[in-house]
């Protein structure tokens, strides 16, 4: 090993060594370092979710967060080229903010299950069925439906941007359990689109959970395939074995789960949680990659592992492929102008909300 590879092989060691096998950790060196070395010389930023994998994580990006944290990143950065670690939606972000960079994916499949919900179609027939009615889109979405909506929020900032259009009703698009979440937190009026009729349980169940919420039958619902799967029979199970277990979910888990949690935020909000609140141990109900992550930067605090639910999605970038995009500038997210401008009004207004 190269002196420098060796430096860098060493301090992962020291920050992974129970959580990444050394074999793995030696080849993950040599690709981080060739990597870093190519970021340098093509002038570029990495941008890392917290979801991505233990050793990418830990050794290339130059900024590291949630949605929000990176999209502010991305919209500031003055280097050529922006590699983004984690999904598309999420380079397409970058690419809204920042157009005349260059903006890299390191794969063309990491795409994301509330995104693949719903289409521009999908919103402009509800704008026709509710006009006025304000839409707010989670920034999970593509940009030709973040340009058909009023404003978009991420996990970190919904509640705000809600809150912020001083109205009594609201259309919020397309994760069903996260707009749940934010008509119990706020007491907004929610429009929600369901797939399904919905059952006189489900409707008794929103109405005892003090949520005000209208369903809308149309042709999707949008729900995360990782976060959807955690249930509150998961905390039960825990509790009792662990009655001293703090439990952390994120927003877009069912309003079931999240009311059994103690705490549900963005996945920094969750890091700083667990950074800045002493517990006995933690329970994170999300992808579990950030799990490792947290569990590597907090070796004082003890995570408690309930599944392993890895996101096929963040799953796919790898160090391989973020070291081809670098060399080979691929995967380059392009969009049409006109609807770049469009989307970015509904982006810029919700970084100014914060
Ligand atoms: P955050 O904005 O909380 O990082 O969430 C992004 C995401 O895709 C969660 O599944
Ligand atoms: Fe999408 Fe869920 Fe994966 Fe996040 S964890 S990228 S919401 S599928």
């Amino acid at each position: 090993m190269k002196p420098d590879v060796s430096a860098l092989y060493e301090r992962l060691r020291e920050k992974l060594h129970d959580i990444v096998p050394d074999a793995e950790l030696q080849i993950k060196a040599e690709l981080a370092h060739r990597i870093l070395q190519l970021k340098e010389e093509r002038n570029a930023v990495i941008l890392g979710h917290n979801y991505m994998e233990a050793a990418l994580f830990h050794s290339i990006p130059d900024f590291k967060g949630d949605s929000l944290e990176l999209c502010r990143k991305a919209a500031t950065t003055d280097k050529d080229i922006i590699v983004f670690c984690g999904v598309r939606f999420m380079a397409e972000t970058a690419k809204i903010l920042n157009p005349t960079k260059t903006v890299l994916v390191p794969s063309p499949k990491a795409g994301c299950s509330l995104a693949e919900s719903i289409t521009a179609e999908d919103v402009r027939a509800l704008r026709a069925k509710y006009p006025g009615v304000p839409v707010v889109t989670y920034v999970n979405t593509y940009a030709d439906v973040k340009a058909e909506s009023d404003i978009c929020c991420t996990s970190g900032n919904a509640a705000k941007v809600v809150e912020s259009l001083g109205v009594d009703r609201i259309i919020f698009l397309p994760d069903e359990y996260l707009a749940k979440n934010v008509a119990k937190e706020t007491g907004k009026r929610i429009i929600i689109p369901s797939r399904t009729p919905i059952s006189a349980a489900t409707q008794a169940a929103d109405a005892a959970s003090g949520a005000d919420i209208e369903y809308e039958m149309i042709g999707w619902h949008g729900r995360c395939e990782v976060h959807e799967q955690f249930t509150v029979e998961d905390i039960e199970n825990v509790r009792r074995q662990l009655p001293d277990v703090v439990v952390l979910a994120h927003p877009e888990c069912s309003p079931e789960v999240v009311e059994a949690s103690d705490f549900s935020g963005s996945t920094g909000a969750m890091i700083s949680y667990v950074r800045d609140v002493k517990a006995a141990r933690y329970l994170l109900l999300t992808e579990c990659s950030m799990g490792d992550n947290i569990a590597a930067e907090n070796p004082d605090r003890e995570m408690v592992r309930l599944c392993s639910i890895r996101c096929p999605h963040m799953n796919e970038i790898t160090m391989e492929q973020t070291l081809a995009a670098l060399e080979q500038t691929r995967y380059v997210v392009d969009l049409d102008e006109d609807l770049r401008r469009r989307a970015e009004r509904s982006v810029r207004r919700m970084i100014e909300i914060g």
